[in-house]
C-alpha cells in the first residue's frame, strides 16, 4: 500500500470511528426519556440492572462514610444525614456548602453505568430543624392542637423549601404516631392521643410533596417538582402506643385497636400520595415490625396497594434480634421477607450489600422480592423528577428562614399554646398582661433559651440549650419587644426571695420545662418538671402574681403547683419564633388552643386517654381557655 492509500484508509477509519461515537452518543435510553410513561421507564431501566445495582439501590448510607467514590463503586441508593456534627456538612453550613455537598456526592451517582441518581434524605420534623438558621416550628405536640389542616400544609410547603434550599429532595417526615402515653420520649414527635386529629394532619402531606391529582390510582407516590420533597409517614405501626410508654418496646393491642387507634393516619398518607413510609423499631405483641411480613407486605403494599418504597429505620433491621446485630444476616432475611425495599443502614453499607448478594445468589431470597423493591425505588425518584434533575441549584437559598416562614411558624405558635388557668377566679383574669406598667419580671429556666424552646430534634439529636445553636427568639426577647419602653423588664433566672421583695413587681413571666430530649432519652416514669423549675415556680408565684408558660414535649406533673399559680399556659416546644407566645400572654391575639392531648393528675393514672373508662383528669381532651384579643 502507498502512503497515498494509507493516508486514505487512516481517514476512512477516523470518519467510522467519528460516525459510531455519535451513534452510541445519541443511543436512545426510554428510561432517561421523561416523555415515556412511568410505566416504561421503570421496564426498560429495571432489564438493564444488574444484580448489583439493583442492591446499591436498596442501600441507604450516612453521610459520614459517604463520598462520591464510595456511592460509585456501591452503586448506593441513597444517602440520609442523621443529627450529629459528623453527618452535617459543617457545623452553621450555609445552604450553599449543602448544595455543594449533595451536588458532589450525586455526582458519584450519576457517573455510573446506568446514571442513576440517589435520592438524599433527612428529618425534617418541625421545619428544617438539623440547619443553621432554618424556621423552626413548633414540634407536632404543638400542632395537634391547632387542629388546622390549612395551616399544617402551608407549613409543609415552607419546609420542603426549605429543605430544597440545602439540594435535599426527601424527608423522613410526618411522624404519624398516636402517643397514648407522656411518659414515651416521642410523644412530642406525635399530633395527638386522638387518631382522628392525627389524621387530620396528614395534610402537611400535599404541603411537602403537592396535591395528588383527583382520581390517581390510589397508593401511587407523588412529589409535584423542584419546590416540593418526598414525603415519609413514621413509623409503621403502632410506636406511640407501646407498654409503659417505652420507646422502641411492645405495642400490646389486639387487631382492632391496632387497626382503628394506629393505622387511620396511614390511610390518609397513602391516598394523598406519600412516597415512602418507615417501619418502627417497635413491636406489635412482641414480633419486632421490622419483619412483620402480614403488616408490611400483606396489608401496606397489597391490601391498600401503596406503590411508593417501605425504608427501614435507622439500624432498625440490626435490632431484630436482642442483643442487636447478633445475627445480620438473618435481621436481613427477616426485614427483606417482610417487604422492606430500602435499608437505612447508616455505616454498614458494605457488610449489607454482601450479606443480601449471599442470601440472593443463593436462593435465600427471590429475585421477585429484589426486583420489588426496586420498582419502588425507582418509581419514587421517576415521579419526583430527580433524573431530569439530579443537581440542585442555589436558587431556593432564599427561602431558609425567610420572613415569610418565621410569620408562618409565628402564627403556629399562637394556634398552639393551650390556657389552662386564667387568674385565681374567673372575675378576675390574669391574661391578657398589661403591656404598660412600671416593672415585671421575666424568670425561669426557659426564658432566655432558645434551644429549650426548641426542645430535641433541633440542630442537633437531642437537642441544645442555650442561645447559639441557631437563629430565633427567645420569649425574654419577645417580652422585651412587646412592653411598653417605659416597662422596665427585669430579668431573672431563678430569683430568690431576698431580690423578690426587694423589687416591686407588678407580674412576673415564668418559663419552666423539660431540658431538650429525643427519642428514648427522653423516655420518663415520673414526668416531672426537673429542677429548679418546680422550686423557680413556688418562689416567684409564692409572692409574686404570675403566669407560668410551660415548656414541655407533653403534659407534665403541675397539679402540686397550680394552687399557686395565676395564669397556666401549656406553650408545648414552640421552635424559633418566640414571639408567637407573646403575641397571646399580652392580647395581641386570643387564645383559641384546645388540649389535644389529656393532661393526667399523676403518673399512676398512665396511660389515660379520652374515652377510657378510668378517665379523670386535671384537664380533659379538648379542654382550653379563650380569650379575646385587646382591642388596639
Ligand atoms: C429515628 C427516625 C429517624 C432516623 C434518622 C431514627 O433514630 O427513629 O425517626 O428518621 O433515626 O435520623
Amino acid at each position: 500500500m502507498g502512503v497515498n492509500n494509507m493516508q486514505k484508509v487512516l481517514v476512512l477509519l477516523t470518519l467510522v470511528m467519528c460516525c459510531w461515537a455519535s451513534m452510541a452518543k445519541a443511543e436512545y435510553f426510554k428510561y432517561k426519556d421523561p416523555k415515556q410513561r412511568l410505566g416504561v421507564r421503570i421496564k426498560d431501566l429495571m432489564k438493564r440492572m444488574t444484580l448489583e445495582e439493583k442492591i446499591g439501590q436498596m442501600t441507604q448510607a450516612d453521610k459520614s462514610v459517604a463520598s462520591k467514590e464510595i456511592i460509585k463503586k456501591y452503586n448506593l441508593g441513597s444517602i440520609l444525614s442523621i443529627p450529629f456534627p459528623t453527618s452535617l456538612p459543617a457545623q452553621g453550613a450555609s445552604p450553599k456548602t449543602w448544595v455543594d455537598m449533595v451536588n458532589d456526592l450525586q455526582s458519584g451517582s450519576i457517573s455510573t453505568r446506568l446514571g442513576i441518581p440517589m435520592i438524599y434524605g433527612i428529618d425534617a420534623v418541625h421545619g428544617h430543624n438539623n440547619v443553621y438558621n432554618a424556621t423552626v416550628f413548633p414540634h407536632n405536640v404543638g400542632l395537634g392542637v391547632t387542629r388546622d389542616p390549612v395551616l399544617l400544609k402551608k407549613i409543609g410547603a415552607a419546609t420542603a423549601l426549605e429543605v430544597r434550599a440545602t439540594g435535599i429532595p426527601y424527608v423522613f417526615a410526618p411522624c404519624i404516631a398516636v402517643c397514648r402515653d407522656p411518659r414515651w420520649g416521642r410523644c412530642y414527635e406525635s399530633y395527638s392521643e386522638d387518631p382522628k386529629i392525627v389524621k387530620l394532619m396528614t395534610e402537611i402531606i400535599p404541603g411537602l410533596q403537592g396535591d395528588i391529582s383527583v382520581g390517581s390510582r390510589k397508593g401511587v407516590p407523588y412529589v409535584e417538582g423542584q419546590n416540593k420533597v418526598a414525603a415519609c409517614a413514621k413509623h409503621y405501626l403502632g410506636d406511640g402506643g407501646t407498654h409503659l410508654g417505652v420507646d422502641e418496646g411492645n405495642t400490646i393491642i389486639d387487631a382492632k385497636g391496632l387497626f382503628s387507634i394506629h393505622m387511620p393516619a396511614y390511610y390518609d398518607s397513602i391516598i394523598k400520595g406519600v412516597s415512602t413510609i418507615m417501619t418502627s423499631y417497635s413491636s406489635w405483641n412482641g414480633v419486632k415490625m421490622h419483619k412483620n411480613r402480614f403488616l408490611v407486605t400483606d396489608y401496606l403494599k397489597n391490601t391498600l396497594k401503596f406503590r411508593g418504597f417501605v425504608i427501614s429505620d435507622f439500624q432498625g433491621i440490626d435490632r431484630i434480634t436482642t442483643p442487636p446485630n447478633a445475627n445480620y444476616t438473618y435481621s436481613i432475611l427477616a426485614a427483606m421477607n417482610a417487604g422492606i425495599d430500602m435499608f437505612m443502614v447508616g455505616f454498614t453499607y458494605e457488610d449489607f450489600i454482601t450479606r443480601l448478594t449471599y442470601l440472593v445468589k443463593n436462593k435465600f431470597i427471590p429475585m421477585r422480592r429484589i426486583n420489588d423493591a426496586v420498582k419502588r425505588i425507582l418509581r419514587v425518584k421517576f415521579t419526583m423528577g430527580l433524573f431530569e434533575n439530579p443537581l440542585a441549584d442555589y436558587s431556593y437559598a432564599k427561602y431558609l428562614g425567610c420572613q415569610e416562614h418565621r410569620d408562618l411558624a409565628r402564627e403556629a405558635v399562637r394556634k398552639s399554646l393551650v390556657l389552662l388557668k386564667n387568674g385565681k377566679s374567673v372575675e378576675n383574669p390574669l391574661l391578657p398582661l398589661s403591656k404598660k406598667t412600671s416593672k415585671i419580671l421575666v424568670a425561669g429556666s426557659h426564658a432566655d433559651n432558645l434551644g429549650n424552646q426548641c426542645g430535641g430534634w433541633t440542630i442537633q439529636w437531642q437537642g441544645l440549650s442555650g442561645n447559639n445553636l441557631t437563629a430565633g427568639t427567645t420569649i425574654l426577647s419577645a417580652v422585651k419587644t412587646t412592653v411598653d419602653p417605659r416597662t422596665q423588664v427585669v430579668y431573672s433566672e431563678n430569683p430568690d426571695d431576698k431580690f423578690l421583695k426587694s423589687n416591686k413587681f407588678d407580674y412576673a413571666i415564668v418559663v419552666v420545662g423539660e431540658y431538650p430530649y429525643a427519642e428514648l432519652l427522653g423516655d420518663s416514669s415520673n414526668l416531672t418538671i426537673p429542677e429548679p423549675g418546680p422550686s423557680t415556680i413556688k418562689r416567684v408565684c409564692g409572692s409574686v402574681k404570675c403566669v407560668v408558660v410551660l415548656i414541655t414535649g407533653r403534659p407534665v406533673v403541675v397539679q402540686p403547683y397550680v394552687e399557686t399559680i395565676d395564669a397556666l399556659v401549656a406553650a408545648w416546644l414552640p421552635g424559633t419564633e418566640g414571639q408567637g407566645v407573646t403575641d397571646l400572654l399580652f392580647g395581641d391575639y386570643g387564645f383559641t388552643g384546645k388540649l389535644a392531648r389529656t393532661w393526667f393528675k399523676s403518673v399512676d393514672q398512665l396511660p389515660m386517654n379520652v374515652g377510657d373508662p378510668h378517665y379523670d383528669p386535671l384537664y380533659p381532651f379538648g379542654f382550653g381557655l379563650t380569650t379575646e384579643p385587646r382591642k388596639k
